[in-house]
């Protein structure tokens, strides 16, 4: 009796907290459509995370261009209209807060833990660290240290065809160059030849852990890791603290400014030496984890593209071969010249416009209406996550790009070589209609540094050596989908290039 009693009792109960939690979720008039999907609690995770991309583009067709999807327990509202961009890229940190799942992120991924800090101060910093009056230090760095990478290993300077992967190629001279301008060189005697050797040994080393930690560190952002990649990322990401350490990092010589700066940030910050050796590595995949898989897909669409090759050929030839001595003589090249390559910039432009895929994500810290540019106005709950996915739109939309998904080299060209900018969506000119690289409090502060370092790499490339593609009829790659949300896409399988020492 009082078993049957209690037993009702708790159903009861339970009844009551299911419809109240039920009711909670229920979408109101005013809020925007909600698709909670069939699995409770886990809601969509699953096709989420496998390929974001075509999970998003499949709830805009059925739900239009903002909805709210259940996500492993989260309710992430997507919006997907580039027009209505503003009212969340310039909305008060008090009601839209993107520092919170930052600093849960890091954490996941890189086991970084700080104390408070202003996220928008630190943003300042370092932005001044990596612009202006410091950039052209980081441009004739890089320009070295790519020699250093490239055209100073003897094992590359041979008149025999060699052959590689074309992104491990772009990725690992990018990461090992833009790693010593960031970080530093091997100290003491630098015109020795035998430190240049030790700069190569040792980024080659941060390179290929930083490789094995990189193909981990999106499942570890969604906290699907099995037990045996946890183990490895572990180990991995142990060397690397040892490679990135603040005693090694001290020692270099030619460190940036930004290194010096963060440095000193974390050190006021009260930070031990072991977490700051972790917010190194953290660092690391911060800026150089987007600029090597940038100048894969942009060698790749030029091989793929004859007529873009030769523009960019063309282009080249004006700029640097005009002057005189060949890249491989040269000690520096000025920010002059890096500025008057437009075709190089559409190129650009559009490589990125097909393969950068970052979210730009909010937490919504107290309930609040979002209004949107066609005048429609929805309320957002406390606790939802806001995200824009400039991929879908306006990058990849078929309303604004003819073809989108095709590279069409001077896209961003008017007939007179001026830069296009007029694009349009349901008739109206767009603000945003390429977000590689952020907009808003998101912007990459890295933008100015990463295209003097493509350049110049793409520059120092093509000048020096002959390339193409192992199998001239070898199919684009697939994107490795499990990427979508974090920054530059990755391909599923690496390409065969051959290249060989112009002499
Ligand atoms: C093709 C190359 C690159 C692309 C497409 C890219 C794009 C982005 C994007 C979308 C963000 C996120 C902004 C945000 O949500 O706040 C970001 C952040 C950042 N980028 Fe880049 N980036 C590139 C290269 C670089 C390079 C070479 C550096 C090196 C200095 C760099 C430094 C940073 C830093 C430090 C942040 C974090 C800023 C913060 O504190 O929030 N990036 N980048
Ligand atoms: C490093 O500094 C030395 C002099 O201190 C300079 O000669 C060298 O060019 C610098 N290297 C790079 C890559 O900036
Ligand atoms: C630096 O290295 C060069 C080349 O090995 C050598 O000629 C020079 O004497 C060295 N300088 C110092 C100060 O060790
Ligand atoms: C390429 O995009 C950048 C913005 O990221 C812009 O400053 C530049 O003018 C663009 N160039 C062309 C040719 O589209």
């Amino acid at each position: 009796m009082c078993w049957a009693l209690a037993a009702t009792l708790l159903l009861g109960i339970l009844l009551l907290l299911l419809v109240a939690l039920g009711s909670r979720r229920r979408r109101l008039p005013s809020e925007p459509p909600l698709d909670k999907g069939f699995v409770p609690w886990l809601g969509h995770a699953v096709e989420f995370g496998k390929d974001a991309a075509s999970f998003l583009s499949k709830m805009k067709q059925k739900h239009g261009d903002i909805f709210t999807i259940q996500v492993a327990g989260k309710f992430v509202t997507i919006l997907l209209d580039p027009h209505s961009y503003d009212s969340v890229l310039w909305e008060s940190s008090c009601k839209l807060d993107f520092n919170k799942y930052a600093r849960l992120l890091m954490d996941r991924m890189f086991d970084v833990k700080l104390p408070d800090y202003d996220p928008k101060e630190e943003k300042a910093m370092l932005r001044l660290a990596l612009q202006n009056k410091n950039l052209p230090s980081l441009t004739r760095a890089m320009f070295l240290n790519l020699q250093t990478v490239l055209l100073s290993d003897p094992s590359q300077l041979s008149r025999q065809w060699k052959e590689d992967g074309l992104f491990h190629l772009s990725y690992s001279m990018m990461l090992r160059a833009g790693y010593l301008t960031l970080y530093g060189n091997e100290k003491e005697n630098y015109t020795d030849p035998s430190c240049q050797d030790k700069d190569r040994a040792h980024s080659a080393e941060v390179y290929n852990e930083f490789y094995k930690l990189d193909q981990l560190l999106m499942r570890a952002a969604r906290s699907t890791l099995t037990t045996a990649e946890k183990e490895e990322a572990a180990s991995v990401k142990g060397r690397l603290w040892k490679l990135l350490s603040v005693k090694r990092l001290n020692s270099n010589t030619n460190k940036s400014s930004w290194l010096e700066s963060y440095m000193q940030h974390l050190a006021e910050l009260g930070v031990d030496e072991d977490m700051q050796s972790r917010a190194m590595l953290l660092q690391l995949w911060a800026t150089q984890g987007n600029a090597g898989p940038a100048v894969f897909w942009l060698l790749l669409f030029l091989l793929k593209d004859p007529a873009a090759m030769a523009a960019v050929q063309g282009e080249l030839e004006k700029v640097i071969r005009n002057k005189g001595p060949t890249t491989k003589q040269m000690q520096s090249i000025s920010q002059e010249m890096l500025d008057r390559t437009p075709v190089f910039d559409s190129v650009l432009n559009e490589t990125l416009r097909l393969t950068a895929a970052p979210f730009i994500s909010r937490e919504v810290l107290a309930d609040m209406q979002l209004k949107m540019a066609d005048g429609r106005e929805f309320s957002l709950r406390k606790e939802y996550r806001l995200c824009l996915f400039p991929y879908l739109s306006p990058q990849m939309d078929s309303e604004i790009y003819e073809d989108p998904e095709k590279f069409k080299y001077d896209r961003f060209l008017n007939a007179d070589n001026t830069e296009k900018r007029d694009f349009y969506k349901g008739g109206k000119r767009l603000k945003y209609y390429n977000m590689p690289w952020g907009a808003g409090i998101n912007t990459c502060i890295g933008k100015f540094h990463a295209v003097n370092s493509i350049k110049q790499f793409v520059f120092q490339l093509l000048t020096n050596f002959d390339l193409e593609l192992k199998d001239p009829e070898a199919r684009l790659p697939g994107f490795d989908k499990g990427r979508y949300g974090f920054g530059m896409l990755q391909p599923e399988n690496d390409i065969m290039v051959r290249y060989k020492w112009k002499g």
